[in-house]
C-alpha cells in the first residue's frame, strides 16, 4: 500500500489560511454535524445543540482524530516509524492513535495502566482495550503511579536502541501541536453557527488532559462561536485543571504566533464523581437521559460526566433556563462496552 502523505494545506472548510504552515493529515472529511437535540431541549428547558465529534469517521470516532491529524503529520515529518503513547485501558486517544498508525503503516506501542482493584475484568478486555488489539498496537504495562511522560521517553530510548525511530505522543495528545486540531474546530463551528444563525450563550465540553479545551479556548478568541466556554473536569479539581488548560492554551497561542489569544479557562468540577474513570449516579442518570430522550449515546468517562455537569450548572443557575447551549460531544462511546454498570439495572436476562 502506498504510504499516506501529509498535506501542507488546510482543507477548504477552514475559513483561514492562518494554519497553513502546519502540516496536517486528512484522517476525516471536513465538518462534523451540528444539530439540535429536541427531546433534551424540552426536558431541560434550554435550546440544546450538539457538535458531533463522536462522528468523526475514523477508527470508531471521537475528538482525538482532530489532534492526531496534526500530531501524526509531525511524526511523519520527523521520519518516525513507531508511535509511542500512553493511557488507561479505556483510552480513546490510545485507540485512535493505534488506528492512525495502522493507516499510516507505522508501528504503535501503548503504555497502559489503571489503578489496581477499581475496575472489573471486562474493563481490561472490552471497549477501547479490545480495539487496541484490533488496530494491531502492542500494549505494555505502565507501572501504576509512574510519570507517564518519563515512562514514554524511557520507552522511546529503548526503541531507538533497537534501531527503530520513535515518536512520543503524551497522554491525550495534549500538546501545543495537538491543540491545533481544536483551533481548526473553532473555525468549523463558528462557520456552522453563522450559517445556521445560532448565537451560543454557553458551550460545555469534557476537560481531561486539557488539549481540546485549550484549543477551543484559543480558537474562540479568534473565531468566536460562544459567549461562555466551560470545561467539565473529569478528574482534576478546578484549580489544577485551569492551570493545565491555561498552560496548554498559552503554548498553543505561542506556537501559532497569533495575537489576541491571552485567555483563561473556566472549569466546573462538580461532576467529577469519585475520580477519573469512576462512575457515579449522576453520570449514570445522564447517560440514560440522553439515550432515552434523544437516542443519543454518551460515554461513562467523559461525555456522560460533561452532560451531568451541564445539568448541575442548570440546577445551580450557572446556566440560565432558555439559554442556547452547545454540548460538544467528543466521542468515547466504545468505552460504554467496558462499563456494563453504566446502564445495567442489575436484573438477569434470559432473553
Ligand atoms: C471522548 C473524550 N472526550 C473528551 C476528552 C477530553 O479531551 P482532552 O483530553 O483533550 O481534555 C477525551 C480525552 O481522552 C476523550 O477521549
Amino acid at each position: 500500500m502506498e504510504a499516506w502523505k501529509p498535506k501542507t494545506t488546510v482543507p477548504d472548510c477552514i475559513n483561514s489560511g492562518t494554519f497553513g504552515r502546519f502540516l496536517r493529515l486528512s484522517l476525516t472529511s471536513c465538518a462534523t454535524p451540528l444539530h439540535r437535540l429536541p427531546g433534551l431541549s424540552r426536558a431541560l428547558g434550554i435550546d440544546l445543540w450538539i457538535k458531533r465529534d463522536d462522528l468523526t469517521e475514523f477508527g470508531g470516532g471521537g475528538n482525538k482524530v482532530r489532534k492526531l491529524e496534526f500530531l501524526m503529520a509531525e511524526a511523519l515529518k520527523q521520519d518516525a516509524n513507531t508511535i509511542v503513547t500512553a493511557g488507561s485501558p479505556q483510552s480513546n486517544h490510545a485507540r485512535l492513535t493505534a488506528a492512525a498508525a495502522a493507516r499510516l503503516g507505522l508501528d504503535c506501542e501503548i503504555l497502559a495502566s489503571a489503578p489496581p482493584g477499581q475496575f472489573p475484568d471486562i474493563y481490561f478486555r472490552n471497549g477501547n482495550r479490545l480495539l487496541f488489539d484490533a488496530f494491531g498496537a502492542s500494549v505494555r504495562p505502565l507501572p501504576t503511579g509512574s510519570d507517564s511522560l518519563t515512562a514514554l521517553q524511557t520507552r522511546a530510548r529503548a526503541i531507538r536502541k533497537d534501531g527503530r525511530r520513535p515518536f512520543v505522543i503524551p497522554v491525550g495528545g495534549s500538546t501545543a501541536i495537538g491543540c491545533l486540531g481544536f483551533l481548526n474546530a473553532s473555525f468549523e463551528i463558528a462557520e456552522q453557527a453563522q450559517a445556521q444563525k445560532i448565537d451560543f450563550d454557553v458551550t460545555v465540553l469534557a476537560s481531561g488532559s486539557g488539549g481540546m479545551h485549550a484549543g477551543l479556548l484559543v480558537g474562540n478568541a479568534l473565531a468566536p462561536f460562544t459567549r461562555y466556554l466551560v470545561g467539565a473536569s473529569v478528574g482534576r479539581e478546578k484549580t489544577n485543571q485551569i492551570a493545565l488548560v491555561d498552560g496548554l492554551a498559552g503554548d498553543c497561542a505561542a506556537l501559532t504566533g497569533l495575537s489576541g489569544t491571552n485567555v483563561s479557562a473556566d472549569v466546573f468540577d462538580g461532576a467529577r464523581g469519585p475520580g477519573y474513570g469512576l462512575l457515579d449516579d449522576g453520570t449514570r442518570t445522564s447517560l440514560l437521559t440522553a439515550a432515552r430522550r434523544d437516542g443519543l449515546l454518551l460515554d461513562p468517562v467523559y461525555t456522560g460526566k460533561a452532560f451531568n455537569a451541564l445539568k448541575m450548572m442548570l440546577e445551580r443557575g450557572k446556566i440560565a433556563s432558555g439559554s442556547k447551549v452547545l454540548f460538544w460531544h467528543s466521542g468515547g462511546t466504545p468505552a460504554l462496552f467496558a462499563y456494563p454498570d453504566a446502564v445495567d439495572s442489575g436484573e438477569k436476562h434470559d432473553f
